[in-house]
């Protein structure tokens, strides 16, 4: 049975330097007081996550902002007023008191308003801000359920249920400096989105990213070894060497001899189902996951950024 608490008892446990797993509109987090260090650690070592990865801070609204990060500037206030509370976060030069830890000794913090009304309740109330990685295991799949969270760091990790997620992947991350400003993880927010409220595009990214996880090739992945297919008629030819594995398509159809999932043709409808379907086939205990590609369009490009991190 999954440990769940209630929102004062969340409270409680965070404000004593606990951890609590908590819903959010992309993807359940394993949520820290930020400021804590000692709380901070056990993040790290519950996901057995490399300490130089950074964490993503939660914070109840933009007034916030001003706590963690050096500058706030008038492009970043712009697109936060845009995407905030939502799937979005900026990453800012840190103010110097800004645990390294948080920050995975990088001059810059991650800053986010979630809009998942559990967790901006608890962000309100506690009077905290939170860091919170994607509740799971190092390069595993993110959870987007409390079962999820459970079946992934066990029944000792307390979870704050609030349903299902309805984004179901992580949030776009950009950086900004100065009066530029940079993709640095795709999400359900667009690049071409973002171009227009920025009024000028992205910077290209050309120097080295700092290290951060969503850029490892290896990441969100299923436990059993996943193949992704240009086309449909390639998986459909490669099935017919293979027994036993499950399939994952894109739209309706089938496939002879194997168990078939099917995700919609909508890239939202497909990003809120794609964790929970992968669970699911991960869940099948077959030896390989077959995976149709998306369209190549630009609102499924986060979608297919995560299909291309899950094989292996
Ligand atoms: O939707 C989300 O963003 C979820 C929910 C829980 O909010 N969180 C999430 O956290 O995906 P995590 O730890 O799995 O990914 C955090 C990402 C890292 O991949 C890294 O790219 C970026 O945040 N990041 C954090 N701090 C950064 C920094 N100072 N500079 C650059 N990137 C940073
Ligand atoms: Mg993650």
């Amino acid at each position: 049975m999954p440990m769940q608490v209630d929102l004062a008892q969340a409270i409680t446990l965070l404000k004593h330097g606990g951890v609590v797993a908590i819903p959010t509109e992309t993807v359940y987090g394993l949520a820290a007081d930020a400021s804590n260090e000692a709380a901070l650690h056990q993040v790290y070592s519950i996901k057995q996550r490399p300490i130089d990865n950074p964490l993503i801070v939660h914070i109840a609204d933009a007034s916030k902002v001003s706590d963690w990060a050096a500058e706030f500037p008038p492009l970043a206030q712009k697109l936060a007023s845009a995407f905030w509370p939502g799937p979005f976060t900026l990453v800012l030069q840190a103010k110097e008191h800004v645990s390294p830890i948080v920050r995975g000794n990088q001059p810059t913090v991650a800053l986010r308003v979630p809009s998942h009304p559990t967790t901006l309740k608890l962000l309100q109330e506690s009077g905290l801000a939170l860091a919170a990685p994607s509740a799971n295991k190092f390069t595993q799949l993110s959870p987007t359920t409390a079962e999820h969270v459970t079946t992934g760091l066990g029944e000792a990790v307390p979870v704050l249920d609030g349903g299902a997620c309805r984004v179901g992947i992580e949030s776009t991350i950009v950086s900004v400096e100065n009066e530029d400003w940079r993709l640095l993880r795709l999400g359900m927010i667009s690049e071409g989105t973002i171009e227009r409220i920025a009024g000028k595009p992205a910077l290209k990214n050309d120097k080295p990213l700092p290290k951060v996880p969503g850029q490892h090739l290896q990441h969100y992945s299923p436990r059993t070894p996943t193949k992704l297919f240009e086309s449909r008629d390639i998986l459909i030819k490669f099935t017919l060497t293979q027994k036993n594995c499950a399939v994952l398509l894109f739209g309706e159809g089938v496939v002879p001899n194997s168990p078939c999932f099917n995700l919609p043709n909508d890239p939202n409808e497909a990003a809120e189902r794609l964790y929970d379907t992968l669970h699911q086939m991960d869940a099948m205990k077959v030896e390989l996951l077959l995976i149709e590609a998306p369209p190549k369009t630009p609102e499924w490009l986060a979608i297919l950024d995560r299909l291309c991190r899950a094989v292996h």
